[in-house]
């Protein structure tokens, strides 16, 4: 990738394009007007309340990320959705029951409720315990993911939009394994027109952002825009992508607690992992077929953390499982439990207990809105295809083929700061620090 020379100017409206519209989604955008407004602060969120050190610890430059790269205004943000459940933002939000209808919800209701989905690319083949009306009607998939594309530019045209950038915050779809009809454009395309099972709704919303030259990020760990039919196209038409499955509760805890005993040399045997949470993601995770897809962005974590093939004597014989369970009374209130049995000195067994009483929808806005205003910052800076310098908000990070993906946070923090000073030509920051003692 080449270092931009130029990043064009954050002017104008930018319209935030949401394939579904559910918790995740509503708790974001009332979040971003509440915000707006001065009732709540965006925390969790690197754009709004991070800083990034330049040069020499000496020096004393920290300035905030948002007044360092040239980002997107909150207040110039306009938002878009679809999802066949026809629900107004001001309905999903009381429905998702992640905020408090009083407190957040009534003070926006006007701006949630003037936010109507558009009709939805969905088929239930793909999530298994969902229906609703909102729907598109097409001969074939190639007729669905061009009647996105329309979508994409009567919103923009309506919303008088500078930019746009899509990030899927729908449901986890069953199970696609990628296959010869995802290998190129042409085969992808035929595919759409002979409605190839392979080719999963998600796959046509991405492919229609990406014709429109729009950044896409997926957050959910279905098979979306990470094959090579779609990866090439969007180095083609200059488009910034990048994935998977939003980095929230227990997994953020792994990629924050096993980076640790790595670093420190501990063993590790087991690793057991169970949660309860009764919102419709939890409904639609037990469903074996979406599970499935969440298992697998899961279960990479801590084999790329702590590379069993390099380390044999602490890691070979690790055992690693997850579970979700679907308990309706806990609502979006997850809570995650982890056993983990680690070794230390000569052996000698340890145990760590996690219980996470986390809320999804809190961790995953502040993903949503930095995913937002990064890909749009990426985009005006020219710099097109994968963005694994964003790996850090996702689950299951998305790279170049052939590289293993870093799941580390801590390295994921470094690697995205650092990529922020290399856009603004600013220095790299090693933490060498031998100059301080010369
Ligand atoms: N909450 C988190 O912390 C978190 C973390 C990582 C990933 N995710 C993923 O983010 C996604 C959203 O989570 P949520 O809690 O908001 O779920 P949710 O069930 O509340 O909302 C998802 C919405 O997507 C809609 N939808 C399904 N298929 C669609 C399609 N083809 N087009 C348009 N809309 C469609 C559904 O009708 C639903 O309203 C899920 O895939 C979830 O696995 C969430």
């Amino acid at each position: 990738m080449k270092q931009p020379t130029e990043i064009r100017p954050a002017t104008g409206k930018l319209g935030v394009l949401l394939p579904g519209f559910g918790a995740v989604a509503t708790t974001f955008v009332a979040g971003v007007e509440a915000a707006r407004r001065g009732l709540a602060k965006p925390i969790g969120s690197l754009t709004q309340m991070a800083t990034i050190r330049l040069g020499k610890r000496t020096e004393g430059r920290a300035p905030f990320i948002k007044d360092f790269v040239p980002l997107a205004d909150l207040d110039d943000l306009v938002f878009g959705t679809w999802d066949p459940i026809p629900d107004d933002g001001y309905a999903s939000a009381l429905n998702a029951g992640v905020l408090h209808k009083e407190q957040h919800l009534d003070p926006i209701k006007d701006f949630l409720s003037s936010i109507k989905p558009m009709s939805a690319a969905f088929d239930p083949g793909y999530v298994k315990k969902l229906d609703g009306p909102n729907k598109k009607k097409g001969a074939n998939k190639r007729e669905l993911a061009e009647a996105i594309r329309a979508d994409i530019r009567r919103f923009k045209e309506e919303n008088g939009c500078d930019r746009l950038v899509m990030v899927w915050c729908a449901s986890t779809e069953i199970y696609v394994r990628p296959g010869p009809v995802h290998e190129t454009l042409e085969s992808f395309e035929k595919g759409m027109e002979d409605n190839d099972p392979g080719i999963a709704p998600s796959q046509l919303y991405a492919y229609a952002a990406i014709m429109e030259g729009i950044p896409y990020a997926n957050g959910a760990p279905n098979l979306s825009a990470d094959f090579p039919a779609l990866e090439n196209l969007a180095v083609e038409k200059g488009v910034p992508i990048g994935g998977k499955d939003f980095k929230t509760g227990q997994t953020l805890m792994k990629t924050i607690l096993a980076p640790g005993f790595k670093t420190r040399m501990l063993g590790l045997n087991g690793w057991f992992s169970t949660n309860i949470l009764g919102n419709r993601d939890g409904e639609v995770l037990d469903d074996p077929e979406s599970f499935k897809t969440k298992e697998v962005s899961k279960l990479g974590v801590l084999e790329h953390i702590l590379q069993p093939n390099m380390y044999p004597e602490l890691y070979g014989d690790m055992y690693h499982k997850v579970r979700i369970n679907y308990y309706p009374p806990r609502g979006d209130n997850k809570e995650g439990w982890d056993n983990i049995d680690i070794f230390g000195w000569m052996g000698y067994p340890m145990q760590i207990k996690v219980d996470f009483l986390c809320r999804d929808s809190i961790l995953a806005a502040p993903i949503v809105l930095d995913l937002t205003l990064f890909m749009d910052l990426a985009g005006r800076a020219g710099m097109k295809g994968i963005q694994e310098w964003l790996s850090f908000y996702f689950k299951s990070p998305q790279t170049a083929p052939g590289l293993y993906p870093e799941h580390d946070l801590f390295i994921q923090h470094w690697k995205l700061k650092n990529t922020l000073r290399w856009m603004m030509g600013e220095e790299q920051i090693t933490h060498l620090g031998v100059e301080y003692y010369e």
